[in-house]
């Protein structure tokens, strides 16, 4: 070796130990007034869910659905396993969820970890309590168990300014669960730490705090201990909730701000809670998170929400009193994919993490080394691709084309190609039903399907009803379906299709 080989060496060699964190540069958010840098802190990583901020150690903690529980070292960017939960019963969408790790004392750390499990043919979602140190979990207690199923399985937890735990189940695909008092599904759940039922909650003996949810995937609070959730609708209707004791959110009687579907007697007693906001078509909102820090002036007293199958992180700012939400800005869509999960730091960074490694990636990902976790935090000059939050017109107009109604309602589970997902959606390329007689086509795009055995698969997922389209809109779609991804059938006037309905 050479002088000048030596020397290239050793200055490789410091080069790489004061760059050891491992951060890669993407690009500039701009802001009216600030600029906020976009950093890839951690990469291939297996769908992680939930990111939880260790404040004794500056970690990361986060879930991967599949069971691992990991840390991710701020001071280095190092990724290390800390343990993986026994007997997680992971299928498209179960698995290991949401967390929260509580700090309150120096010297008594817990973190909450909640995932599905399956014993005799029975599923189950899981809240257990481990004790936390220092990036290790011990003595874990599993605190309580309720029904689950092979979707609609939440969840989020919190901790909540009154100490008590927040758990926001899902409705555990059965619809009647939401409605039904005496059943932990589809409920926020307000739970002592030790797992005992607080005797002030607002029905006695009883965990239930709030009703009427059916998959809440987002849960965070505010200031004035405000709770908000964020929660997937079925056809129609996603929703961000104020969650008030004991109000009822209305699923399955009712979606987003619209009036009852079937308005009976016993309904008209029930006073619903509308969301602060609704979307139509869906976005699939996930996790969420506060921001109330003074470092990004501009999302001061916002809600930071990622979504998945509209690819972005949503801006929902607050009025003053946080009972509200008075703007929503996009940022990021179809960039980075599927976003999971959003944290924001007491130093008013903020972490999210994408999902294009689980059961319904979009089109044209995942990318080699997803999944990712990312950090926006204030920088002083734009370097890298440059990006710009959008401003969302709270009522987005879908033009009545074949195409577009497409897209906005059946491609994310059949795919802009119309070729599904195999053994999840079926492709509608080639499908019988497409192609055959249109009164059957009519009746399954009206009334949704299940539990079906088409072209030798059985189809655990089953497709919402769309009986709220318009009947412009439902000819505009079976026209288009029947006339692409390879099909050439027959096309229908819109009489035609009133007259299979
Ligand atoms: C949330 C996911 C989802 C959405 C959105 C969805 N579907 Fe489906 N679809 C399914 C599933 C799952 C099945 C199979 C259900 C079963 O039989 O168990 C299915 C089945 C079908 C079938 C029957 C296919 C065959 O070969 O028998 C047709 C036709 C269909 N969907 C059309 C549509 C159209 C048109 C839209 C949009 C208006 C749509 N779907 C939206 C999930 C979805």
């Amino acid at each position: 070796m050479n002088h000048i080989t030596i020397l290239l060496l050793y200055i490789c060699c410091i080069l790489s130990s004061c760059t050891q964190k491992n951060e890669i540069i993407i690009g500039t958010v701009e802001l009216s007034n600030s600029k906020l840098l976009l950093t890839q802190e951690a990469d291939s990583l297996d769908v992680p869910w939930d990111l939880q901020y260790d404040k004794t150690n500056n970690y990361i903690i986060f879930s991967e659905i599949k069971g691992n529980i990991k840390k991710l070292d701020l001071s280095d960017n190092s990724v290390k396993l800390i343990a993986t939960i026994p007997n997680v019963f992971q299928q498209r969408t179960t698995g290991l969820l949401g967390m929260a790790l509580y700090q309150p004392h120096q010297n008594e750390h817990y973190l909450f970890v909640s995932y599905t499990t399956k014993t005799n043919e029975k599923i189950y979602s899981n809240l257990c309590r481990y004790i936390y140190k220092d990036g290790t979990i011990t003595n874990p207690n599993l605190l309580l168990q309720i029904p689950g199923n092979t979707g609609h399985n939440g969840s989020r937890i919190i901790i909540g300014t009154d100490k008590k735990i927040y758990w926001a189940t899902g409705d555990a695909a059965i619809d009647a669960n939401a409605q039904d008092i005496s059943k932990q599904n589809g409920k926020i759940l307000r739970i002592n730490i030790d797992g005992s039922i607080p005797n002030d909650n607002p029905i006695p003996n009883s965990y239930v705090y709030a009703w009427g949810f059916r998959n809440m995937q987002g849960l965070a609070q505010g200031e004035n201990s405000l709770i908000y959730t964020s929660e997937h609708g079925d056809a129609v209707e996603d929703e961000v909730n104020l969650i008030q004791p004991l109000h009822n959110y209305g699923w399955p009687l009712i979606e987003g701000k619209n009036t009852p579907k079937k308005e009976t007697d016993s309904m008209k007693a029930i006073t619903f809670t509308t969301p602060l906001q609704s979307w139509t078509p869906v976005i699939a909102p996930a996790g969420i998170a506060y921001y109330g820090s003074t470092k990004i002036a501009e999302w001061r007293k916002s809600l930071i929400l990622s979504t998945l199958k509209s690819q972005s992180l949503r801006i929902l700012k607050l009025s003053e009193d946080g009972k509200a939400i008075i703007d929503e800005y996009t940022l990021f869509k179809d960039e980075l994919g599927r976003l999971r999960s959003v944290l924001t730091l007491p130093n008013g960074d903020i972490y999210f993490c994408s999902s294009n490694r689980d059961w319904n990636p979009q089109k044209g990902f995942p990318k080699p080394e997803d999944d990712r976790i990312y950090k926006l935090s204030l920088t002083e000059k734009t370097v890298g691709r440059v990006f710009h939050p959008v401003k969302t017109t709270l009522t987005p107009v879908v033009e009545v084309s074949g195409k577009n109604l497409y897209e906005a309602y059946c491609a994310s589970c059949h795919k802009a190609d119309g070729k599904g997902i195999t053994g999840t959606f079926p492709s509608l390329a080639k499908s019988t039903a497409v192609n055959g007689d249109q009164q059957t086509l009519s009746q399954i795009i009206l009334n949704g399907l299940k539990d079906k055995t088409i072209a030798g698969v059985k189809y655990e997922a089953s497709m919402p009803a769309f009986n709220f389209l318009k009947d412009e809109e439902a000819t505009a779609i079976i026209n288009y379906i029947r006339t692409n991804f390879g099909n050439q059938s027959s096309t229908i006037t819109i009489n035609q299709f009133k007259q299979t309905k």
